[in-house]
């Protein structure tokens, strides 16, 4: 067995960790081979809701599962921590959009930034899911001087794999047949799923389908996916979310397969005329753990305008909560 890597998840208690630690200690992270500890953060109103989900843990005797610390402290949950999922903030529900979420969370993100500015480890990968995740990112990352944008990534994963599946069915293949899928921007309505680089079995996905349902029903319907859950649900989505989380921090971790790239929030660099200082949804590979922005794809004036519009909003964003960074 190898040493075991540290695994901080705040929002422990909340229902996308009710699925991602029980799919942490199956090994569906780093696999079978690899020993876990997991440090749970919570507010303290939820430790004993915590507590149920520490028992369920140890009754699945997972071998991977070497120890579980909780607390209340981001400092303590944080200390020399390889990998954090930030999942932990207030989710919203039907008719609300997710920046209405910016003013109850992002407080939440520069407290827990400045702790891990000061205790984590100087390698570690910081997952933010909680949302609006973009700017939430931005704050934490703004609030760790001494780490460094690498450390830091917004999740589009779940965005992501809500495209490639929605085309995969459309086209009557299989997920693994859809490569270069791209989500660019904000987390939110604004994303623009992109199909213009896609490949579906090699061939270029806008070949294969009809221009009105890329423009008029394929777009909306991935923006619009996490509202359709929550209307169908009542909840936002948990198991998919978890799925995603683990599917980013995977290929953050282990890089990505050759000839595939994958959507992930990271610091704006420039490309692709995108505003430096923003975390926004690139299509990027990873190689040795380091990410990398696609570079020199073709975007077409339709393409711009859609970016453009989702990186304004990002702006805003930024915008409302400047006093934090
Ligand atoms: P939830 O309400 O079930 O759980 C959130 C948990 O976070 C709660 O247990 C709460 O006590 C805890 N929490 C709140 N403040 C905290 C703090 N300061 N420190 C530690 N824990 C804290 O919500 P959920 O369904 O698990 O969703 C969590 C977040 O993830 C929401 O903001 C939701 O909108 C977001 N989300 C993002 C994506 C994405 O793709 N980025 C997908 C799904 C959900
Ligand atoms: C999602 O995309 O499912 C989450 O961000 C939850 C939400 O508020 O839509």
């Amino acid at each position: 067995m190898k040493t075991p890597v540290h695994i901080a998840v705040s929002g422990a208690a909340g229902q996308i960790s009710y699925s991602l630690l029980f799919r942490l200690v199956a090994g569906d992270l780093f696999g079978p081979e690899q020993p876990i500890i997991l440090h749970l953060l919570e507010v303290s109103q939820a430790m004993h809701v915590l507590d149920g989900v520490v028992m369920e843990l140890q009754d699945c005797a997972s071998p991977l599962l070497y120890r579980i610390e909780t607390t209340d402290d981001p400092r303590t949950a944080f200390k020399n921590a390889d990998y954090v999922f930030l999942v932990g903030a207030r989710p919203r529900g039907p008719g609300m959009e997710r920046k209405d979420l910016l003013e109850v969370n992002a407080e939440i993100f520069s407290v827990q930034g400045k702790a891990l500015n000061e205790v984590a480890s100087r390698k570690v990968k910081v997952l933010v899911t909680g949302n609006p995740a973009n700017t939430n990112a931005l704050i934490a990352l703004k609030n760790a001087p001494e780490l460094g944008p690498e450390n830091f990534s917004s999740m589009s994963r779940l965005d992501h794999n809500r495209a490639v599946s929605l085309l995969a069915e459309k086209c009557g293949v299989l997920t693994t047949d859809v490569k270069n899928m791209t989500v660019w921007g904000n987390h939110s309505t604004t994303q623009y799923p992109d199909l213009h680089h896609a490949k579906v079995k090699g061939q270029d996905a806008l070949s294969l389908v009809e221009r009105d349902w890329f423009v008029d029903e394929f777009i909306s319907t991935v923006q619009q996916r996490g509202a359709t859950v929550i209307k169908a649900r009542g909840l936002s989505s948990a198991a998919s979310a978890a799925n995603a989380a683990i599917d980013q921090m995977r290929t953050w971790a282990l890089d990505t397969p050759e000839g595939d790239w994958v959507s992930m929030g990271v610091l704006s660099d420039g490309s692709y005329a995108i505003e430096r200082d923003l975390m926004y949804s690139f299509p990027v590979t990873v190689i040795n753990g380091e990410v990398s922005i696609v570079k020199g794809l073709d975007i077409s004036e339709f393409s711009m305008q859609r970016m453009k519009l989702s990186e304004a909003e990002l702006k805003d964003e930024r915008d409302a909560i400047r006093h934090l960074l």
